[in-house]
Protein backbone atom coordinates (compact mmCIF):
# COMPACT_ATOMS: atom_id res chain seq x y z
CA UNK A 1 0.00 0.00 0.00
CA UNK A 2 1.41 3.28 -0.91
CA UNK A 3 0.64 5.66 1.48
CA UNK A 4 1.16 10.07 1.08
CA UNK A 5 3.10 11.08 3.70
CA UNK A 6 3.58 14.60 5.01
CA UNK A 7 7.22 14.99 5.19
CA UNK A 8 8.33 18.94 5.05
CA UNK A 9 6.14 22.17 6.13
CA UNK A 10 7.07 25.55 5.37
CA UNK A 11 5.11 28.68 6.04
CA UNK A 12 5.24 32.32 5.38
CA UNK A 13 3.46 35.56 6.63
CA UNK A 14 4.79 38.98 5.29
CA UNK A 15 5.74 42.00 6.57
CA UNK A 16 4.81 43.07 10.08
CA UNK A 17 1.46 42.50 12.27
CA UNK A 18 -1.14 44.75 11.45
CA UNK A 19 -3.35 44.88 14.60
CA UNK A 20 -6.61 45.42 14.56
CA UNK A 21 -6.29 48.96 16.57
CA UNK A 22 -3.98 49.81 13.55
CA UNK A 23 -7.03 48.93 11.59
CA UNK A 24 -8.94 51.25 13.35
CA UNK A 25 -5.91 54.01 13.35
CA UNK A 26 -6.29 53.59 9.62
CA UNK A 27 -9.47 54.63 9.11
CA UNK A 28 -11.83 51.71 9.42
CA UNK A 29 -14.79 51.99 11.76
CA UNK A 30 -14.32 49.39 13.81
CA UNK A 31 -12.86 48.21 17.21
CA UNK A 32 -10.15 45.61 18.89
CA UNK A 33 -12.84 44.92 21.19
CA UNK A 34 -15.46 44.04 18.24
CA UNK A 35 -13.29 42.17 16.30
CA UNK A 36 -11.88 39.84 18.65
CA UNK A 37 -15.06 39.01 20.40
CA UNK A 38 -16.72 38.35 17.13
CA UNK A 39 -13.74 36.37 15.62
CA UNK A 40 -10.86 35.88 17.52
CA UNK A 41 -8.05 38.27 14.97
CA UNK A 42 -6.04 40.12 16.98
CA UNK A 43 -3.78 40.69 13.72
CA UNK A 44 -3.03 39.66 10.62
CA UNK A 45 -0.66 40.30 7.86
CA UNK A 46 -0.34 42.54 4.41
CA UNK A 47 1.71 41.86 1.38
CA UNK A 48 3.52 45.27 -0.11
CA UNK A 49 1.45 46.38 -2.79
CA UNK A 50 2.43 44.29 -6.03
CA UNK A 51 3.81 41.15 -4.11
CA UNK A 52 1.65 38.41 -5.92
CA UNK A 53 0.60 34.88 -4.16
CA UNK A 54 3.38 33.18 -6.60
CA UNK A 55 6.06 35.11 -4.32
CA UNK A 56 4.61 34.57 -0.96
CA UNK A 57 4.16 30.56 -1.95
CA UNK A 58 7.49 30.75 -3.03
CA UNK A 59 9.09 31.27 0.33
CA UNK A 60 6.53 29.00 2.03
CA UNK A 61 7.76 26.42 -0.58
CA UNK A 62 11.55 26.76 0.41
CA UNK A 63 11.18 26.27 3.39
CA UNK A 64 8.68 23.08 3.07
CA UNK A 65 11.47 21.60 0.75
CA UNK A 66 14.03 22.22 3.35
CA UNK A 67 12.12 20.59 6.07
CA UNK A 68 11.45 17.63 4.12
CA UNK A 69 15.02 17.07 3.17
CA UNK A 70 14.69 17.08 -0.20
CA UNK A 71 15.83 19.81 -2.91
CA UNK A 72 13.40 21.29 -5.61
CA UNK A 73 14.09 19.04 -8.63
CA UNK A 74 13.34 16.31 -6.33
CA UNK A 75 9.41 17.45 -6.72
CA UNK A 76 7.35 15.80 -9.41
CA UNK A 77 4.02 17.54 -9.57
CA UNK A 78 2.94 21.38 -7.90
CA UNK A 79 -0.30 22.22 -6.78
CA UNK A 80 -0.97 25.82 -5.61
CA UNK A 81 -4.83 26.40 -4.12
CA UNK A 82 -5.34 29.96 -4.37
CA UNK A 83 -8.54 32.39 -5.11
CA UNK A 84 -5.55 34.83 -5.98
CA UNK A 85 -3.59 33.70 -8.51
CA UNK A 86 -1.09 36.53 -9.88
CA UNK A 87 -2.34 36.10 -13.30
CA UNK A 88 -5.71 34.81 -15.02
CA UNK A 89 -3.24 32.48 -16.19
CA UNK A 90 -0.52 31.09 -16.55
CA UNK A 91 -1.50 29.30 -13.27
CA UNK A 92 0.33 30.38 -10.01
CA UNK A 93 2.00 27.17 -9.83
CA UNK A 94 4.08 27.48 -12.90
CA UNK A 95 5.31 30.36 -11.71
CA UNK A 96 6.20 28.82 -8.54
CA UNK A 97 8.04 25.95 -10.69
CA UNK A 98 10.00 28.50 -12.27
CA UNK A 99 11.40 30.65 -9.10
CA UNK A 100 12.00 26.97 -7.24
CA UNK A 101 14.28 26.29 -10.77
CA UNK A 102 12.86 23.29 -11.44
CA UNK A 103 13.96 22.46 -15.19
CA UNK A 104 12.39 18.44 -14.83
CA UNK A 105 9.11 19.34 -16.94
CA UNK A 106 7.13 18.32 -13.92
CA UNK A 107 3.23 18.85 -13.82
CA UNK A 108 2.09 22.10 -11.90
CA UNK A 109 -1.34 23.30 -11.79
CA UNK A 110 -3.98 25.43 -9.39
CA UNK A 111 -7.00 24.60 -7.74
CA UNK A 112 -9.64 27.03 -7.07
CA UNK A 113 -11.56 26.35 -4.00
CA UNK A 114 -11.63 29.54 -1.91
CA UNK A 115 -11.02 28.67 1.82
CA UNK A 116 -10.90 24.73 1.68
CA UNK A 117 -8.93 25.18 -1.77
CA UNK A 118 -5.74 23.25 0.84
CA UNK A 119 -7.76 20.88 1.43
CA UNK A 120 -8.91 20.33 -2.23
CA UNK A 121 -5.14 19.90 -3.69
CA UNK A 122 -4.05 17.66 -0.59
CA UNK A 123 -6.74 15.40 -2.15
CA UNK A 124 -6.02 15.88 -5.83
CA UNK A 125 -1.94 14.97 -4.32
CA UNK A 126 -2.61 11.98 -2.49
CA UNK A 127 -4.26 10.53 -5.23
CA UNK A 128 -1.62 10.85 -7.92
CA UNK A 129 0.78 9.27 -5.09
CA UNK A 130 -1.21 6.62 -4.28
CA UNK A 131 -1.84 5.75 -8.09
CA UNK A 132 1.63 5.36 -8.13
CA UNK A 133 2.25 7.97 -11.05
CA UNK A 134 3.59 10.45 -8.56
CA UNK A 135 6.27 10.50 -5.72
CA UNK A 136 7.06 14.27 -4.23
CA UNK A 137 4.38 16.44 -4.55
CA UNK A 138 4.26 19.90 -3.34
CA UNK A 139 0.72 21.44 -2.08
CA UNK A 140 0.47 25.10 -1.29
CA UNK A 141 -1.92 27.56 -0.13
CA UNK A 142 -0.78 30.88 -1.06
CA UNK A 143 -2.97 34.12 -1.26
CA UNK A 144 -2.91 38.00 -1.64
CA UNK A 145 -5.88 38.49 -0.17
CA UNK A 146 -5.97 42.35 0.24
CA UNK A 147 -6.45 42.97 -3.27
CA UNK A 148 -9.73 41.60 -3.17
CA UNK A 149 -10.73 43.63 0.15
CA UNK A 150 -13.05 46.51 0.19
CA UNK A 151 -11.52 48.95 2.68
CA UNK A 152 -15.30 50.24 2.76
CA UNK A 153 -16.74 47.18 3.88
CA UNK A 154 -15.84 46.79 7.70
CA UNK A 155 -17.24 43.41 7.74
CA UNK A 156 -15.21 41.72 5.47
CA UNK A 157 -12.37 43.74 5.48
CA UNK A 158 -10.87 42.73 9.10
CA UNK A 159 -11.11 39.43 8.59
CA UNK A 160 -8.59 38.29 6.16
CA UNK A 161 -4.81 38.66 5.75
CA UNK A 162 -2.42 37.39 3.21
CA UNK A 163 -0.06 34.90 3.52
CA UNK A 164 1.22 31.09 2.39
CA UNK A 165 1.93 27.28 3.61
CA UNK A 166 3.05 24.55 1.69
CA UNK A 167 3.43 20.46 2.64
CA UNK A 168 5.87 18.19 1.01
CA UNK A 169 3.85 14.62 0.48
CA UNK A 170 5.69 11.87 -0.54
CA UNK A 171 5.28 8.04 -1.14
CA UNK A 172 5.55 5.96 1.81
CA UNK A 173 4.92 2.47 3.32
CA UNK A 174 3.85 4.00 6.25
CA UNK A 175 0.44 5.47 7.07
CA UNK A 176 0.41 9.09 5.91
CA UNK A 177 -3.16 10.84 4.62
CA UNK A 178 -5.32 7.58 5.41
CA UNK A 179 -9.36 9.23 3.74
CA UNK A 180 -10.06 12.42 2.80
CA UNK A 181 -13.78 14.07 1.39
CA UNK A 182 -14.76 16.69 -0.90
CA UNK A 183 -17.80 18.35 -1.02
CA UNK A 184 -19.21 21.47 -2.52
CA UNK A 185 -23.06 22.93 -2.99
CA UNK A 186 -22.77 25.94 -5.56
CA UNK A 187 -26.41 27.02 -5.05
CA UNK A 188 -24.33 28.53 -2.19
CA UNK A 189 -22.27 30.25 -5.04
CA UNK A 190 -23.64 34.45 -4.38
CA UNK A 191 -23.51 34.13 -0.02
CA UNK A 192 -19.69 34.27 -0.20
CA UNK A 193 -18.01 35.48 -3.48
CA UNK A 194 -16.04 37.73 -5.54
CA UNK A 195 -18.52 39.00 -8.41
CA UNK A 196 -16.32 40.54 -11.06
CA UNK A 197 -14.67 39.14 -14.34
CA UNK A 198 -12.55 40.87 -16.86
CA UNK A 199 -14.09 41.03 -20.23
CA UNK A 200 -13.03 43.52 -22.91
CA UNK A 201 -10.22 44.84 -21.02
CA UNK A 202 -11.86 46.05 -18.35
CA UNK A 203 -13.25 44.54 -14.67
CA UNK A 204 -17.00 44.10 -15.21
CA UNK A 205 -19.01 44.05 -11.65
CA UNK A 206 -17.57 44.07 -8.40
CA UNK A 207 -13.95 43.11 -7.63
CA UNK A 208 -14.42 42.54 -4.16
CA UNK A 209 -15.19 39.61 -1.27
CA UNK A 210 -18.97 39.92 -0.28
CA UNK A 211 -19.79 37.70 2.32
CA UNK A 212 -23.58 37.12 3.95
CA UNK A 213 -21.54 36.63 7.50
CA UNK A 214 -24.35 34.85 9.18
CA UNK A 215 -25.32 32.06 6.73
CA UNK A 216 -21.37 31.23 6.49
CA UNK A 217 -21.42 31.07 9.91
CA UNK A 218 -24.08 28.63 10.18
CA UNK A 219 -23.12 26.53 7.14
CA UNK A 220 -19.61 26.07 8.16
CA UNK A 221 -20.89 25.14 11.92
CA UNK A 222 -22.85 22.43 10.48
CA UNK A 223 -20.62 20.97 7.99
CA UNK A 224 -17.24 20.99 9.57
CA UNK A 225 -17.80 18.27 11.96
CA UNK A 226 -19.83 16.43 9.24
CA UNK A 227 -16.99 15.64 7.09
CA UNK A 228 -14.47 15.43 10.20
CA UNK A 229 -16.65 12.62 11.05
CA UNK A 230 -16.56 11.07 7.49
CA UNK A 231 -12.26 10.98 7.43
CA UNK A 232 -12.93 9.15 10.39
CA UNK A 233 -15.31 6.76 9.68
CA UNK A 234 -13.55 5.98 5.89
CA UNK A 235 -10.35 5.82 7.52
CA UNK A 236 -11.76 3.52 9.99
CA UNK A 237 -10.03 4.57 13.35
CA UNK A 238 -11.56 5.52 16.82
CA UNK A 239 -12.56 9.53 16.89
CA UNK A 240 -10.66 9.02 20.39
CA UNK A 241 -7.35 8.02 18.45
CA UNK A 242 -7.41 12.12 16.61
CA UNK A 243 -4.55 14.11 18.85
CA UNK A 244 -5.26 17.76 16.64
CA UNK A 245 -7.98 18.80 15.05
CA UNK A 246 -6.27 21.91 12.21
CA UNK A 247 -9.58 23.74 11.09
CA UNK A 248 -9.61 26.54 8.29
CA UNK A 249 -8.33 29.51 10.38
CA UNK A 250 -11.54 31.83 10.01
CA UNK A 251 -13.17 32.59 13.14
CA UNK A 252 -12.40 31.24 16.59
CA UNK A 253 -16.73 30.70 17.04
CA UNK A 254 -16.69 28.19 13.86
CA UNK A 255 -13.77 26.31 15.35
CA UNK A 256 -15.46 26.40 18.79
CA UNK A 257 -18.38 25.00 17.92
CA UNK A 258 -16.64 22.48 15.39
CA UNK A 259 -14.47 21.01 18.18
CA UNK A 260 -17.43 20.95 20.48
CA UNK A 261 -19.70 18.95 17.88
CA UNK A 262 -16.63 16.92 17.76
CA UNK A 263 -16.34 16.30 21.46
CA UNK A 264 -12.67 17.38 21.20
CA UNK A 265 -11.12 19.61 23.89
CA UNK A 266 -9.89 23.08 22.45
CA UNK A 267 -6.36 21.94 23.99
CA UNK A 268 -6.26 19.58 20.46
CA UNK A 269 -7.36 21.69 18.17
CA UNK A 270 -4.43 23.99 16.11
CA UNK A 271 -5.68 27.80 16.15
CA UNK A 272 -3.42 30.31 15.15
CA UNK A 273 -5.83 32.81 13.64
CA UNK A 274 -5.41 35.35 16.16
CA UNK A 275 -2.24 36.34 14.69
CA UNK A 276 -2.63 35.93 10.62
CA UNK A 277 -6.81 35.89 10.23
CA UNK A 278 -8.13 34.76 7.39
CA UNK A 279 -5.73 34.15 4.83
CA UNK A 280 -8.03 31.58 3.33
CA UNK A 281 -6.54 28.69 1.14
CA UNK A 282 -3.40 29.34 3.10
CA UNK A 283 -4.40 29.27 6.37
CA UNK A 284 -4.39 25.34 7.22
CA UNK A 285 -1.17 25.02 5.61
CA UNK A 286 0.20 27.88 8.05
CA UNK A 287 -1.93 26.48 11.08
CA UNK A 288 0.08 22.73 10.16
CA UNK A 289 3.55 24.44 9.65
CA UNK A 290 3.24 26.15 13.17
CA UNK A 291 1.88 23.16 15.08
CA UNK A 292 4.67 20.91 13.72
CA UNK A 293 7.38 23.34 13.67
CA UNK A 294 6.39 24.45 17.65
CA UNK A 295 6.47 20.74 18.79
CA UNK A 296 2.66 20.12 19.50
CA UNK A 297 2.24 17.61 15.57
CA UNK A 298 4.81 15.34 16.18
CA UNK A 299 5.64 12.00 14.61
CA UNK A 300 3.68 9.01 15.27
CA UNK A 301 0.51 11.89 15.85
CA UNK A 302 -3.18 11.55 13.80
CA UNK A 303 -4.62 14.83 13.06
CA UNK A 304 -7.91 15.80 11.07
CA UNK A 305 -8.01 18.96 8.12
CA UNK A 306 -11.12 20.88 7.86
CA UNK A 307 -11.92 23.46 5.27
CA UNK A 308 -14.85 25.44 3.90
CA UNK A 309 -14.89 28.40 1.46
CA UNK A 310 -16.83 30.28 -1.28
CA UNK A 311 -18.73 27.87 -3.66
CA UNK A 312 -19.75 27.00 -0.83
CA UNK A 313 -16.71 23.80 -1.24
CA UNK A 314 -15.54 21.98 1.89
CA UNK A 315 -13.65 18.57 2.98
CA UNK A 316 -11.70 17.22 5.45
CA UNK A 317 -8.03 14.76 5.21
CA UNK A 318 -7.22 12.61 8.17
CA UNK A 319 -3.65 12.20 8.13
CA UNK A 320 -0.67 10.63 10.62
CA UNK A 321 2.36 12.08 11.02
N1 LIG B 1 -16.46 46.61 13.46
C1 LIG B 1 -17.49 47.09 14.16
N2 LIG B 1 -18.76 46.86 13.87
C2 LIG B 1 -19.02 46.08 12.81
C3 LIG B 1 -18.00 45.54 12.01
C4 LIG B 1 -16.68 45.83 12.37
N3 LIG B 1 -15.63 45.37 11.69
N4 LIG B 1 -18.56 44.83 11.04
C5 LIG B 1 -19.89 44.89 11.19
N5 LIG B 1 -20.17 45.66 12.27
C6 LIG B 1 -21.48 46.01 12.81
C7 LIG B 1 -22.59 45.92 11.79
O1 LIG B 1 -22.65 47.11 11.04
C8 LIG B 1 -23.80 45.73 12.66
O2 LIG B 1 -24.16 46.98 13.20
P1 LIG B 1 -25.71 47.36 13.37
O3 LIG B 1 -26.25 46.36 14.35
O4 LIG B 1 -25.64 48.75 13.90
O5 LIG B 1 -26.32 47.23 12.03
C9 LIG B 1 -23.26 44.90 13.82
O6 LIG B 1 -21.83 45.04 13.79
C10 LIG B 1 -23.61 43.43 13.72
O7 LIG B 1 -23.33 43.00 12.38
P2 LIG B 1 -23.54 41.51 11.99
O8 LIG B 1 -23.12 41.34 10.56
O9 LIG B 1 -24.91 41.07 12.39
O10 LIG B 1 -22.46 40.83 12.93
P3 LIG B 1 -22.32 39.32 13.30
O11 LIG B 1 -22.53 39.16 14.73
O12 LIG B 1 -23.06 38.41 12.36
O13 LIG B 1 -20.77 39.10 13.04
C11 LIG B 1 -19.26 38.15 11.41
C12 LIG B 1 -20.26 39.28 11.73
C13 LIG B 1 -18.09 38.24 12.38
C14 LIG B 1 -18.78 38.32 9.99
C15 LIG B 1 -20.01 36.81 11.60
O14 LIG B 1 -21.19 36.78 10.86
C16 LIG B 1 -19.16 35.67 11.22
O15 LIG B 1 -18.23 35.34 11.91
N6 LIG B 1 -19.48 34.99 10.10
C17 LIG B 1 -18.64 33.97 9.56
C18 LIG B 1 -18.01 34.55 8.37
C19 LIG B 1 -16.60 34.17 8.16
O16 LIG B 1 -15.87 33.71 9.00
N7 LIG B 1 -16.20 34.44 6.94
C20 LIG B 1 -14.87 34.20 6.53
C21 LIG B 1 -14.87 33.77 5.11
S1 LIG B 1 -15.72 32.26 4.96
C22 LIG B 1 -14.74 31.15 5.56
O17 LIG B 1 -13.57 31.32 5.56
C23 LIG B 1 -15.37 29.99 6.13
Amino acid sequence: MIYAKIVGTGSYLPGDPVTNDDLARRGIDTSDEWIVTRTGIRARHFAEPGCKSSELALIAARRAIEAAGCVADDIDLIIVATSTPDFIFPSTATLVQAGLGIRNGCAAFDVQAVCSGFVYALATAEKFIRSGSHRRVLVIGAEVFSNILDWADRSTCVLFGDGAGAVVLEASNEPGVRATALHADGSYHSVLWVPGSVAGGEVTGDPFVRMDGQVVFKFAVRVLDEVAREVIDLAGVPQDSIDWLVPHQANIRIVQSSAKRLALPMEKVVTTLDFHGNTSAASIPIALDCAVSDGRIRHGQRAVIVGIGGGFAWGAALIDF
